[in-house]
């Protein structure tokens, strides 16, 4: 049962409590249970790994509030890792070993070799070119990567707020409510340089800050857009899964520091895992009083709602998506007004996209410095990328902005299949281009997408 948290001292010992249970996990069995690998029958390894722990007369437990102080093997539902192809995936820790393509027959092996005998299993690790890989880290496709924004998705339980609290979750958002004001969680977003995910690259600290200046709006918006129309991509729905609460934590940061009192999550009604996911998220956070009416005793307050969308692409659009919500057409709108000034419900809105959200605790906790300390001058920190087609490793990636198309194809990807001639990349969705040879070695940044991108447009012309 959880109970509300009334004050700064209750969230600072909850915390702890959670770090030290995590400290105290001696071996952990993270089963991937994204969407991806759900699909491809984890959930029965999920629970052949709870029969054959029984039956082993093994000790295990299933979340943070049941530890035993070390002696026993926590079993967790995990989100997506990114490398669904290799699914269904079952991380092990301390190792940090990853098995790939497993399935209920290989439970029972998986116990008694690796949970209880400490031993690898080489038939199910991960092999390129003939070379076995143990460690997930070590794995090309993930060894090139700078997880941030996706860092802890795979490695949490994805359905427990205190998994969120043992790797030092709302952290951030209590940071935001009791040693800054609203002025200076602005100014330390836009010093980060944090641009908007959702492809125009705007300013996050500038929109909220033109948020923050209707002073004279008693109500006013927050909305996360989790559309994610564009064909083949998944980055935002990885993240909805693998690590809910960030997102919340991001969106209840930008309600604070703007002054707005109501957030809306709309998400495509074919991503049930992630309502899912994001329901169980706000019903958690409700229950530590994370969210709802005078935060902490902080005297600020944040709601939160979710709004299903039906699958129109064009909903994915800001003005179209408010109309959505607001239980209109889904119809983008000409501007001025602009969503900041009359958005939702014709009030001051702040819509950003999910891994704009998502940025945001890390940039708050850590500090704008660290934020720019990957990426390029004009579009500092990293960026997802859902990697599909005939690469050798496909799924979802994330890399410092700036890294080049060749890296990505070539060092992440593992070149193109049966070692053919590269021939074309096609980015961005529907409205964007086709890259080909000469783009492989540019730097992908918001400029890049401007010249190289729109310019292979067809309709940019
Ligand atoms: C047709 C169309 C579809 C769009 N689809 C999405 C989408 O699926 N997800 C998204 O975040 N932004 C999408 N956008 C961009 C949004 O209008 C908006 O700029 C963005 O969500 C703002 O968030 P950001 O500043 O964090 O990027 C779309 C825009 C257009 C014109
Ligand atoms: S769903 Fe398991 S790796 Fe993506």
């Amino acid at each position: 049962m959880r109970e509300k948290i009334k004050n700064l001292e209750e969230f600072r010992a909850l915390q702890e409590k959670y770090v030290q249970a995590r400290d105290h996990e001696k071996r952990k069995v993270l089963v991937c249970c994204g969407t991806g690998c759900a699909a491809g029958g984890n959930l029965a390894v999920y629970e052949e790994l709870k029969k054959q722990m029984a039956e082993h007369g093994a000790a295990y437990e299933l979340s943070l509030n049941d530890s035993c102080g070390g002696d026993s093997t926590g079993i967790k539902k995990s989100g997506c890792h990114g490398f669904c192809e290799m699914g269904p995936l079952v991380r092990i820790e301390p190792e940090g070993w990853l098995y790939t393509k497993v399935h209920a027959e290989d439970v029972k092996e998986i116990v008694e070799k690796t949970i209880l005998g400490g031993e690898f299993i080489e038939r199910l690790g991960y092999k390129q070119n003939g070379q076995l890989y143990k460690r997930q880290e070590d794995i090309p496709f993930y060894k090139k990567q700078t997880r941030r924004v996706l860092e802890h998705c795979g490695h949490i339980d994805a359905e427990s707020i205190e998994e969120y609290f043992s790797i030092g979750g709302y952290a951030a958002l209590v940071k935001a409510l009791f040693e800054m004001s609203g002025e200076e969680v602005i100014q330390e977003i836009s010093d980060s340089g944090l641009r908007g995910r959702g492809g125009a690259g705007f300013p996050t600290g500038k929109k909220w800050a033109q948020v923050a200046a209707h002073t004279e709006e008693p109500v006013k918006y927050i909305v996360c857009n989790g559309d994610e129309g564009d064909p083949g991509a998944f980055m935002d729905r990885s993240c909805m899964e693998g690590d809910p609460h960030k997102i919340l934590e991001g969106m209840i940061i930008a309600g604070v520091a703007t002054g707005s009192t109501e957030g809306y999550i709309y998400v495509r009604a074919e991503y049930p895992l992630a309502v899912s996911r994001l329901q169980i998220a706000i019903a958690q956070a409700e229950e530590y009083g994370l969210i709802g009416d005078d935060i902490l005793g902080s005297g600020k307050s944040f709601h939160m709602h979710i709004n299903k969308g039906a699958g129109a692409f064009v909903c994915g659009e800001g003005s179209a998506m408010t109309a959505s919500i607001e239980g209109n057409r889904g119809m983008p709108r000409t501007k001025p007004p602009r969503s900041v000034d009359k958005g939702l419900f014709g009030k001051p809105t702040c819509l950003n996209n999910v891994e704009t959200f998502a940025n945001v605790p890390d940039i708050i906790k850590k500090g704008a410095a660290w934020f720019r300390s990957v990426g390029t001058e004009g579009s500092s920190g990293t960026k997802a990328f859902a990697l599909t087609g005939n690469v050798v490793n496909t799924g979802l990636i994330e890399v410092p902005m700036g890294t080049t198309l060749r890296e990505v194809v070539y060092d992440i990807g593992g070149g193109i299949k049966n070692g053919k001639k590269f021939k074309a990349v096609q980015i961005g969705g529907p409205s964007g281009g086709c890259l080909t040879e000469e783009h492989l070695d540019l730097p992908m940044d918001f400029a890049w997408t401007r010249t190289a991108a729109w310019s292979t447009s067809p309709s940019s012309s």
